[in-house]
């Protein structure tokens, strides 16, 4: 039974870090005339409404993208911080001043830098944001929709054709077992496609349950990995996820340059 939905968490500390990290990639695949392919094995339902009851209701978007969006004026100059307020905007095409109402999730961040030749595969397992995942994506010829597991399809759908491309896998690590089979897959992945670029998503939370060190003390030493992580508060077992990371497994030239500046940016503003 999967009970996680994003519509709580969207525009939250940790998207903040995944869809900066995941376009600068896409801009990077993006700079050769050739096709690439992006896999997302975990994809939601692809846009998000930050003024819905779910998000007011966390009230992480506030803490989180909204403090972005209210220094725009600021930060619109700034290389991938720039481009990434720029991709925002696009889909709210009516000025809305200090609020925002869309929010693009992985799918729609991809879908934005897809050229005609190059092609994106979506899977998503919850039976209800699979069809709003369908409803937002479907006319487009160059993506693929799959209700399935993302685990097991992200390594039955390797290596892809064209073999350029990136893999994100942003599970929702609702029980521990996930961490297991997210180090597992991102292997097994690793294994049948060794030239793609991975890209695992995961949580820094309080001493009693975090598994980061795992993540990354598993797939850190893989030939050419980094990390990159975005913390928003000191650890500690009362407040939550302070923070998250993104390994990279094959990342694009200079990444972690390109994603560390624009959150030597962000960070002073998501502080809690
Ligand atoms: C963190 S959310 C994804 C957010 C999205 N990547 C984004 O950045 O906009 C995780 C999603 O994975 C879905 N999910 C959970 N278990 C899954 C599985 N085994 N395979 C595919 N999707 C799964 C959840 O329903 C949820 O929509």
């Amino acid at each position: 039974m999967l009970s996680y939905r994003h519509a709580y968490h969207a525009g939250n500390h940790a998207d903040v870090l995944k869809h900066l990290t995941l376009l600068a990639i896409l801009q990077q695949l993006r700079n050769k005339d050739k096709p690439f392919v992006g896999i997302d094995s975990h994809s939601g339902n692809g846009f998000y409404n930050l003024g819905s009851e779910p998000a007011r209701k966390t009230g992480e978007a506030a803490m989180g993208f909204m403090r972005l969006w209210q220094q725009r004026s600021r930060l619109q100059d700034a290389d991938l911080l720039g481009d990434y307020l720029t991709l925002v905007a696009d889909v709210n095409p009516v000025d809305t001043g200090a609020t925002i109402g869309n929010y693009p999730g992985s799918p729609a961040i991809m879908q934005s830098q897809l050229r005609d030749d190059d092609h994106l595969v979506l899977m998503e397992l919850h039976s209800t944001e699979i069809e709003h995942l369908r409803d937002n994506f479907r006319r487009d010829p160059r993506i693929s929709i799959h209700h399935r597991d993302g685990f097991e399809g992200a390594v039955a759908l390797t290596p892809p054709t064209p073999r350029r491309g990136l893999m994100l896998m942003d599970p929702a690590y609702e029980n521990k077992a996930d961490y297991q089979q997210a180090i597992k897959t991102v292997q097994a992945v690793h294994r049948r496609w060794p030239t793609g670029i991975i890209a695992l998503w995961y949580p820094m939370l309080g001493q009693s349950r975090d598994l980061s060190g795992l993540v990354k003390q598993k797939l850190g030493n893989a030939a050419d990995s980094i990390s990159i992580e975005l913390t928003v508060a000191p650890q500690s077992d009362a407040f939550g996820m302070h923070g998250s990371g993104m390994i990279i497994l094959n990342p694009p030239w200079q990444l972690s340059e390109r994603v560390n500046a624009a959150l030597s940016k962000v960070q002073p503003l998501l502080q809690v």
